[in-house]
């Protein structure tokens, strides 16, 4: 008789048995930064995660890189005042956020830094894109984009992420770097980034959600994609690929883990999830509750998106998970 028990029997038989396995090597931990120094302000609807002045910053990365996570990906708080139309600071040299990369690149040149290139930090309206009469404007967008790349690039960020979803911007990325001798900068396409309910405590911490105007488009519908599809995630990747991107993106995770699966079948570029801050929130309040254990539930989740198809995994969580691995709770 045919038992797959056989190889459940004991932790050693298990551990040969495994078939996925998840390390800190494979985890990005993202960073809010604020402009200033001794700021460290937790966000209250995602504990655990902070608003970090570059003082604090350094001290998370370090305390990261020696859990074994090399990977950053950071958001910039804009102050309200240094908003507009057209989100002009994204590519202003005295920016705080693209001094804050150069300093982190000179102090940490092995970490893999990440950026987040998109309007809605900078803009007054809390969109991606630029808004005119109540639209979203592609094509004006991407210039901006391409500027605010070229930015980041020359600030030192190694890889740069678009989380805009405006059509063609990855080709118009590409070409801005490259024409400014920026070609060794990668781009994370955030390739399938949907309309998604999970991004409300990210965007608490930004103070980044669209705003409240007759004028202004209440949510993101016109440009992120629709959860109910996923073949057009399809679409969304092959442009990616054709365009130049280095990795593709799906977010959120786990209730797109068919669609992590399904790039990952397909493409041959390293997949990524982001596993967002309204999944983390979901998980730490019933942990909080006493209703799911923290130390169980959060490793299996992560490995959950892991064993789904993503090669990267971005997480709240990434510094417990690493710590964990470290005291050898983790297989
Ligand atoms: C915006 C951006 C968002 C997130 C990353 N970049 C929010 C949004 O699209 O409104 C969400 C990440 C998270 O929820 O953890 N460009």
């Amino acid at each position: 008789m045919r038992r797959p028990r056989r190889n459940r029997q004991s932790a050693a038989i298990r551990g040969l048995a495994q078939e996925t396995h998840l390390t800190p090597s494979h985890l990005v931990n993202p960073i809010f930064l604020v402009e200033g120094s001794g700021i460290k302000d937790e966000i209250s609807s995602l504990p655990g995660s902070f608003r970090l002045s570059l003082d604090n910053v350094f001290q998370e990365i370090e305390e990261s890189m020696n859990l074994g996570i090399d990977s950053f990906m950071m958001f910039p708080k804009i102050p309200e005042q240094r908003k507009d139309k057209t989100g002009t600071y994204s590519y202003d040299p005295d920016n705080f956020y693209l001094k804050a990369a150069t300093e982190v690149k000179k102090r940490f040149p092995e970490c893999a830094l990440i950026s987040d290139v998109a309007l809605d930090p900078y803009s007054v309206d809390g969109h991606d894109g630029i808004v005119r009469n109540g639209k979203i404007l592609n094509d004006e967008t991407l210039e901006v984009l391409a500027k605010m790349s070229v930015a980041q690039a020359a600030a030192g960020f190694d890889i740069l992420g678009p989380s805009d979803m405006m059509d063609g911007r990855i080709a118009a990325m590409r070409q801005a770097l490259d024409a400014n001798q920026y070609t060794d900068t990668s781009i994370m396409s955030y390739t399938a980034k949907y309309a998604s309910a999970f991004y409300g405590p990210f965007r608490d911490a930004l103070d980044s959600a669209p705003v409240e105007d007759a004028n202004i488009p209440k949510d993101k519908k016109t440009y992120q994609m629709n959860p109910a599809n996923k073949r057009e995630a399809l679409i969304e990747a092959e442009l990616d690929t054709q365009e130049g991107a280095d990795f593709l993106m799906v977010k959120p995770a786990l209730n797109y883990l068919d669609i992590i699966h399904l790039l990952k079948e397909n493409y041959e570029l390293p997949i990524a999830a982001y596993h967002v801050s309204g999944e983390c929130a979901m998980l730490i309040a019933a942990c909080q509750n006493g209703w799911l254990d923290y130390s169980k539930a959060m490793p299996e989740t992560l490995l959950s998106i892991r064993r789904a198809g993503a090669d990267v995994i971005i997480t709240y969580f990434a510094k417990d998970f690493a710590r964990m691995y470290k005291e050898g709770l983790i297989k």
